[in-house]
């Protein structure tokens, strides 16, 4: 059975929770991880639920860029601010991608593991689609930062910051132990490395009273003892796809999701697959691998395709 997923379709996550919100602190020192962690040019990479494109701007030096997203709506705003050329944007589920194996040189996943009902089904699915040595980027929420621990030691919350087992502090979002992680990264297949840890002044106090920009400044020097502790709200972790990697095919690009198969063939407005007849539609440039339009032999209603 898919794991549960928190859907953002037509959220209003863009308004509400960035623009005006007092979040340019937080904004400011993702980046600055992401910048710290990335190699700065490359040929394919992955912005795993890419969200309204917040961070997209980051990988403009990249061959191509791909945005997935489970939400069609969050995809159609990225698509907006950075159009066609470089950029594809594909609606799917991080457990069930539509990517042949070894595509990706880079992916990235940030702010997104705190929705992952199943980390590690969701991390091996990454993993299967990194190409030999890729790069894979993580920003996951951590359990054991200072302010869970100093709640936990005043009795205020019942859960341990210390125990490696995630917390679901409300319905699909979950804090993760640093431990915890690196086991999940190890036994799909990728080898942890660096980690900075981000976020160490996101106090609502501070941020009234320092100016963003000073305590980004702090923040900077304070992400660099990631490798020793993790007591801050946010870590980024670099790590490397190991083992055995699956070559991609020559000119493979499509999984069918369905079926496995790679002989897909694409249309101006479909996604189909050779093998078990699945279409998928692509509507207002987004390749809409969500709900098949066709599944055995027929059209279902919602996306006819012209
Ligand atoms: C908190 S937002 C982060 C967006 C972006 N990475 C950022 O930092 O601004 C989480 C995103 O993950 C996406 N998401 C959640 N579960 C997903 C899943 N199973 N498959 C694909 N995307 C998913 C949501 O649609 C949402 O856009
Ligand atoms: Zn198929």
């Amino acid at each position: 059975m898919m794991p549960d997923i928190c859907d953002y379709e037509d959220s209003t996550y863009r308004t509400d929770f960035w623009e005006g919100q007092n979040r340019d602190y937080e904004d400011r020192v993702e980046r600055i991880a992401l910048h710290r962690l990335m190699p700065k040019s490359g040929h394919r990479l992955l912005e795993l639920g890419a969200g309204f494109g917040r961070l997209t701007n980051e990988f403009e030096a990249y061959d191509q860029v791909v945005l997935l997203d489970y939400s069609r709506s969050q995809l159609e705003y990225a698509r907006q601010q950075y159009g066609d050329d470089g950029f594809i944007y594909v609606a799917a589920n991080i457990y069930q991608m539509p990517f042949a194996p070894g595509l990706f040189d880079v992916a990235t996943m940030i702010r997104v593991l705190h929705h992952m009902q199943e980390p590690a089904k969701a991390l091996h699915a990454v993993r299967d689609i990194m190409g030999a040595d890729g790069v894979f980027i993580l920003e996951y929420a951590n359990k054991q930062n200072i302010k869970a621990i100093a709640r936990w030691l005043l009795r205020q919350q019942t859960w341990s910051p210390f125990e490696q087992e995630p917390v679901e502090f409300v319905t699909l979002n979950y804090n993760f132990h640093p431990k915890h992680v690196r086991t999940l990264l190890r036994e799909v297949g990728f080898e942890p490395g660096r980690q900075l840890t981000v976020s160490h002044f996101r106090m609502d106090v501070l941020k009234r009273l320092v100016p963003a920009g000073i305590l980004a400044t702090l923040d900077a020097g304070a992400q660099l003892t990631g490798n020793l502790w993790q007591l801050a709200p946010s870590v980024f972790t670099q790590s490397r796809a190991a083992g055995d990697t699956v070559e991609t095919p020559v000119d493979a690009f499509w999984k069918c999701p369905t079926c496995g198969s790679l002989a897909l063939s694409e249309t101006v407005n479909s996604v189909d697959c050779e093998e078990c007849g699945t279409r998928w539609a692509i509507v207002n440039g987004v390749y809409d691998f969500k709900e098949p339009i066709k599944k055995g032999g027929q059209l279902e209603a919602d996306h006819p395709v012209s």
